[in-house]
């Protein structure tokens, strides 16, 4: 097979190079396009450029694979606690018994935050977005670590970087649940393990310490392995662009916290939790909801359902389907919203309009509902697909550097007005 891709333009053949990736894929190298043709390429929404090459996450939408560093998601979404598949992301391997207690050590120092940083919550609105109110944080916590403002991607520069963010994003998101909801700050506990801290963090009252049961540690934990990567999605590549500028791991990562709100992308693990209490209360079929998602002339869409990459099921999804039944029957507890889950999926893949655009249940169709039953209040979910997208940001950002990515600058086409002349203001009409 050929290594070259040829492209004729007005007569004229170009030659441009073929890569291939460890798992087959394939893409051809434009890099001199505008130079050699003085065209350049047109792919708004950027569905099938390649911005980087990665060694990090490997994504099969055709066939519903997703791999973080070799390892199958079901493996490691079986196996794995979040702080190990943080360590796998960002390191590139799996842990060594002594590489994962200092890794636990590092974020157990690092959870508590700076007392004056603390202070900045009490000027905040209790109702105030906590993706704002993280985005900001996590920012404002490079103000109290001037030492790894500068880019570190590797040593104890990169390490302290990592773990104080991995930690951190934590204690802040705690802690805005906290401020909405008008209770005291608790600190962090040393002696937990990370997932049980956040629940102590969410949840313990003065008098009351908070015990989660195992069953709620394990969903939470299974929860945050599977959002801790997913190779160039709109945040993970917004951290990317951002820190292609040389700009700091703190406000590359407080850029994806921003990226990840939009109801498109994180934000749809709320819009689908809303989208399913609205079928509830309206007490309409679910077939009503459906044919408003295909009907051309209305903007409604079935949050949870389609994915840029996956043509078929999202592997994420279906262990979050499973967990879901798991969790609620260990639990003893019901949720109506599954009933109605149910429903839309079977009958989403059994309706034409689904089949031919391969819209399938994505991470965010079953992982509200799992939320719901760990006691998360919806406007926290976007929150906490932050926290496990951590690890994810905070290695794209170090491989770009390492890569030396350059800066991220796309071209455009102008389609606005040629050359006018300036129009005094009495003049215009
Ligand atoms: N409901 C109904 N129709 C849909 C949906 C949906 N959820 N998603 C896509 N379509 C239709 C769309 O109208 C279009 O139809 P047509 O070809 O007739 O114009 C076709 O499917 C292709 O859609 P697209 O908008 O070109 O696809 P995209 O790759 O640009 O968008 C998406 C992907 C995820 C933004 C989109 O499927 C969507 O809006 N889904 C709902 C929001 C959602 O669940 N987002 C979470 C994504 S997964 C996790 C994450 O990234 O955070």
């Amino acid at each position: 097979m050929s290594d070259k891709a040829v492209l004729t333009l007005e007569g004229k053949q170009y030659e441009y190079d073929i890569h291939t990736g460890s798992e087959g894929e394939r893409c051809i190298d434009i890099t001199n396009l505008r130079k050699e043709t003085g065209y350049i390429t047109m792919d708004e929404g950027f569905g099938n450029t390649g911005s980087c090459y990665s060694d990090i996450t490997f994504v099969d939408g055709a066939k519903g694979i997703l791999k973080y560093r070799g390892y199958p998601i079901e493996d490691i979404a079986e196996n794995a606690t979040f702080v190990e598949t943080a360590y796998l992301i960002l390191y590139g391997e799996l842990p060594t018994a002594d590489q994962l207690r200092s890794f636990s050590g590092a974020l157990k120092e690092h959870a508590p935050l700076h007392t004056n940083l603390k202070h900045h919550f009490s000027g905040l609105p209790s109702d105030a977005p906590p993706m704002a109110i993280l985005s900001a944080m996590l920012n404002m916590v490079s103000c109290f670590h001037p030492d790894i403002l500068e880019v570190h991607t590797s040593g104890k520069g990169f390490d302290k970087s990592a773990a104080l963010l991995l930690s951190k994003v934590r204690t802040i998101a705690a802690w805005v649940f906290r401020m909405a909801a008008g209770k005291a700050f608790n600190d962090p506990n040393p002696n937990l393990s990370y997932c049980a801290n956040f629940l102590h963090m969410m949840f313990s009252d003065p008098y009351q310490e908070y015990i989660p049961s195992p069953v709620i540690e394990k969903a939470l934990n299974l929860f945050l392995v599977l959002h801790a990567d997913h190779e160039q999605n709109c945040s993970t590549s917004t951290v990317r662009v951002v820190g292609s500028s040389r700009a700091n791991l703190f406000s590359s990562v407080s850029a994806g916290v921003c990226a990840l709100w939009g109801p498109l992308h994180g934000g749809a693990n709320t819009a689908v939790i809303q989208m399913l209490e609205e079928i509830q209360a309206s007490g309409r079929p679910v077939t009503d909801y459906i044919n408003m998602a295909k009907a051309k002339n209305n903007t409604f869409r079935l949050m949870g359902f389609g994915h840029r990459v996956y043509k078929n099921f999202d592997p994420r999804s279906i262990i979050l389907k499973k967990a879901v039944d798991d969790v609620l029957q260990e639990l003893n507890m019901q949720d109506p919203l599954l009933d109605i889950a149910r429903e839309l999926e079977e009958k989403t893949l059994a309706d034409s309009y689904f089949k031919e655009r391969n819209l399938y249940p994505n991470v965010d169709f079953y992982s509200g509902i799992l939320l719901r039953a760990i006691g998360i209040p919806l406007n926290m979910y976007t929150v906490m697909f932050a926290i496990g997208r951590m690890p994810g940001w905070i290695a794209n950002w170090r491989e770009l550097h390492d890569h030396k990515q350059r800066i991220s600058r796309p071209r455009q086409i102008f389609t606005g007005s040629n050359t006018r002349s300036y129009i005094p203001l009495e003049k215009r009409t």
